[in-house]
């Protein structure tokens, strides 16, 4: 019934609707229209009610949930399915749970907060309260697994184009971090649940630090937010929406064929790390060596030294500049 009258008031702009209309239309008495505003306004929705005008809509409240995602979405099936959490441990291992059963096409887990979030190679991946976007998108391409990983860079090309499309500026470090002013504040967790020949499903999580104003001793160095860069706070609702919207147009080149190249030219335009010097390390393994492109499936070729050219497959490795993160 909240998500009727929440319908009917959002439809209806600046206009106020009277109880007596929303009564007629719903079918339940005035004082049962006024329980649910009531309601409503508890839950951070900011309604004016004015008597013998009716109610008006002001305000929504800042919260990743369905009701205030699926107005903006323009997708057929990524988050159509969107399930929210005000406290999950992880938004992957949430993802894994609901896919244990039916692992459903397009469904995105979010959070507002997260009390485990989880990092690449082990790591953990702070994640507070209301300040965030910690979210998860279910995927069931029909490709090989080899070719897998190669999601993580759909991922990092719709939040760099979804940003780029709100006015903000930021680069992509290959393969799923994106950047401002040489901090990091998004990570891509891609994760895949598959048989020898055949994925069964892939879990992409994407972290975004939107409007956090601390971070610990230990990341401030590598680690910032949109907020403390821009100075501004960002929509955090508009950003998911432009997200997914973004990530189902690239996807779905991908899904059947596992056809990259629109996401390619973008990483490249976004690219930090082309004609860099970098570190790549790969446990305790350690090469420097200089970027020189991202080739049509994906990887990294770097030049080293000595003038021979390889490839850095992503998963297992970081890449790091030569004194710090970039
Ligand atoms: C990284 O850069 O190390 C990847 C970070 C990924 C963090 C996101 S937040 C949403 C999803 N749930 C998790 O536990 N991790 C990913």
């Amino acid at each position: 019934m909240k998500k009727k009258i929440l319908n009917i008031l959002r439809k209806s702009k600046d206009e106020y609707i009277s109880g007596e209309r929303l009564s007629e239309e719903l079918g339940i008495t005035r004082a049962g229209i006024w329980k649910h505003i009531k309601s409503l306004k508890e839950a951070g929705y900011v309604i004016e009610s004015i008597s013998n005008r009716g109610y008006k809509l002001v305000s929504t409240p800042d919260i990743i949930d369905g009701e205030e995602i699926l107005p903006l979405l323009t997708t057929k099936y990524i988050g159509r399915n969107f399930i929210h959490f005000d406290e999950v441990d992880s938004t992957n291992v949430q993802c894994r749970r609901e896919c244990s059963n039916n692992p459903i096409e397009g469904m995105v887990v979010a959070a507002e907060e997260q009390t485990s979030g989880k990092g690449r190679l082990g790591r953990s991946w702070i994640s507070p309260k209301g300040t965030g976007i910690w979210m998860s998108i279910v995927l069931k391409p029909n490709i090989s697994p080899m070719v897998a990983p190669r999601a993580t860079l759909i991922g990092a090309a719709a939040v760099y184009t979804a940003l780029k499309e709100m006015g903000i500026s930021v680069g992509i470090k290959w393969p799923n971090d994106i950047v401002i002013n040489g901090k990091k504040i998004c990570g891509i967790l891609t994760e895949m649940n598959a048989e020898i020949e055949r994925v069964n499903y892939v879990i992409m999580g994407i972290g975004i630090n939107v409007n956090m104003e601390s971070f610990p001793d230990e990341l401030k160095e590598k680690a910032t937010s949109l907020k403390n860069e821009l100075g501004n706070e960002v929509d955090r609702k508009k950003l998911v929406a432009n997200i997914l919207n973004n990530f189902e147009m690239f996807y779905e080149d991908f899904k059947n064929t596992g056809d990259i190249s629109r996401v390619i030219e973008i990483c490249r335009e976004g690219s930090l790390l082309i004609n860099k010097e970098v570190r790549v390390i790969n446990g305790n393994n350690e090469v420097i060596c200089t970027v020189i492109d991202i080739d049509d499936e994906g990887e990294l070729i770097v030049k080293h030294k000595d003038g021979t050219i390889n490839r850095v497959i992503s998963g297992e490795v970081s890449v790091r500049g030569i004194y710090g993160y970039i």
